[in-house]
């Protein structure tokens, strides 16, 4: 196709690339309804939007390579956020000044108009620094379209240094979080480091039409705790709480919350009404996964509170190989809702139309290693109660294994009487020693614990009685290591329903 009147050439280059590349992706080798980069890499989600009966979702995206480089916005669309369609790159790096090293992560609103407003954290580098660093700018750009094509706006940036703090360090301020107030004004949160004490800060604009933006206050200072700069942060009221995600860099595990290096925590507290002051309550990891990492979410007309997050980590990144297409996904669509003052996330509901083959098992006695016909797959939503026969006296551990043959699979252990989960994937045909398992401590628990296993493909995501804890990984095993057992050191009892996930669930079901 021909550069488009106005188009720059970094962005019709890598709709060209992408164009002609992404014919070559099988749609068998992506994940079935988790969204995957159309070419290239991918990290986190950005724009997460809805107008008009559809769902936008972009990402930081390079389509020329798998690895990460300076970032486009990748663009993709859906009604149900599992059946997607790819849109052409959203944004390339193209503006000397403002974001010629990137566009990074942002957000997008829909205007009164129906315009699709994004604003996206723009880097530009040059020269150097009298410490002799080179010198980085971070602001806040926007850019405006019809939902396909967005131009760059000519006053950009929106937010830069002057905007700000004088004691944030200017190269380290980005992913702004924007949002639309009910009474038709916009606020925005924006990450960034403070000089001084070289740690990580949430800052709060205001804006009354979305373009003209206003320092209001800095909503939270991580205070030399929970790792240091912070990066995504997403603010939001949920079941009368005040919410703050934030995803922090350079984590140390704390007893046993929390782990070293990317986390996600989240904040609940309340917005004390007269002076808009965040006062925080509580702390608490979101994913005690592996692979989970820069949340986003999404207020649906319906009023769900819908979280997407990118589903790697920087840390295991190394994982991908030159061979492959693309790398990088998101997980599961999560609603979420706060009970007994913790965060809950509960796979999207829609996923329940893709169920089929439905098979179902009762009381079945546990006491060493067990298969069930027909509980096999790697599309698969799985849900299970175990209970120990004898509370007073409960199993030692259970153990799940799926994506398994005489070779490979990938487990996940509990422990009733210390309440320890152990997800591990040393044995899922990784070939490199990156991170392979993790620990999520909930305390002694024998009642009947329930869990709900979603598998597609190439990943696992585990909710934990009703989600009150989630735990996510990638896996690369092969796609034929399917099967699935369970096993107990001890007497349980366990339920079992398994469904298979498809897409053609009315020509597949019976
Ligand atoms: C988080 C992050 C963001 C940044 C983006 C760059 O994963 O580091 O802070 O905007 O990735 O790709």
């Amino acid at each position: 196709m021909k550069q488009k009147p106005g188009q720059s050439r970094p962005l019709w280059e890598a709709r060209e690339y992408e164009r002609y590349y992404s014919q070559f992706i099988d749609d068998a080798d992506r994940p079935l309804f988790h969204l995957s980069p159309l070419v290239g890499w991918m990290n986190d989600p950005n724009g997460f939007s809805y107008h008009d009966g559809l769902y936008h979702l972009f990402y930081q995206y390079n389509p020329y390579k798998t690895q990460w480089a300076p970032m486009h916005w990748g663009h993709a669309v859906s009604e149900d956020l599992l059946t997607w369609k790819y849109l052409p790159t959203a944004l390339a790096p193209d503006m000397p000044y403002d974001d010629k090293d990137g566009c990074f992560s942002g957000s997008a609103v829909f205007l009164p108009d129906g315009r699709h407003l994004l604003m996206y954290t723009g880097v530009a580098t040059g020269g150097h620094l009298a410490d002799g660093t080179v010198a980085e700018r971070q602001t806040q750009c926007l850019a405006i379209g019809d939902g396909v094509d967005y131009v760059k706006w000519p006053a950009n940036p929106v937010i830069g240094p002057d905007d700000i703090p004088s004691d944030i360090d200017t190269r380290h301020f980005r992913d702004p979080k924007m949002w639309l107030e009910e009474d038709g004004t916009y606020r925005c949160v924006a990450a960034a480091l403070g000089a001084p004490e070289k740690s990580g800060r949430i800052l709060l604009f205001s804006s009354a039409d979305g373009f003209e933006w206003h320092y209001e206050r800095t909503l939270l200072r991580n205070d030399g705790r929970y790792g240091v700069m912070w990066e995504c942060p997403d603010f939001f009221e949920l079941d009368g709480y005040s919410v703050l995600l934030v995803s922090p860099q350079d984590m140390i595990p704390v007893r046993h919350d929390f782990h070293c290096g990317n986390n996600v925590i989240c904040f609940l507290g309340h917005t004390d009404k007269e002076t808009g002051e965040f006062v925080e309550e509580s702390c608490a990891t979101v994913d005690h996964g592996i692979d989970f990492y820069a949340t986003q979410t999404l207020l649906a007309p319906d009023g769900r509170r819908i979280m997407v997050a990118w589903m790697q980590n920087w840390d295991t990144i190394t994982a991908n190989t030159k061979e492959d297409r693309w790398f990088g996904q998101m997980n599961i669509p999560r609603e979420l809702s706060v009970r007994n003052g913790g965060l809950c996330q509960w796979p999207i509901r829609e996923l329940e139309s893709y169920r089929c083959n439905r098979v179902a098992y009762e009381n079945v006695a546990l006491n060493d290693v067990l298969s069930l016909d027909g509980v096999s797959g790697r599309c698969v939503d799985l849900l299970l109660n175990i209970r120990p026969v004898d509370p007073e006296n409960p199993y030692h551990q259970f153990v799940l294994r799926f994506a398994e043959d005489g070779q490979f699979y990938t487990s996940l252990r509990f422990k009733p009487a210390k309440g320890e989960f152990k997800i591990d994937r040393t044995r899922s045909g990784s070939r490199r020693a990156l991170l392979h398992h993790r620990k999520c401590v909930i305390g002694r628990y024998t009642d009947e614990l329930k869990l709900r296993v979603v598998l597609d493909r190439h990943s696992a995501e585990i909710f934990i009685n009703g989600g009150t804890h989630v735990m996510s990984v990638t896996l690369p095993t092969n796609e034929d290591a399917d099967g699935i057992t369970f096993c107990a050191d001890g007497n349980a009892v366990i339920d079992v329903e398994k469904f298979d996930l498809s897409r053609t669930t009315e020509t597949v079901c019976s």
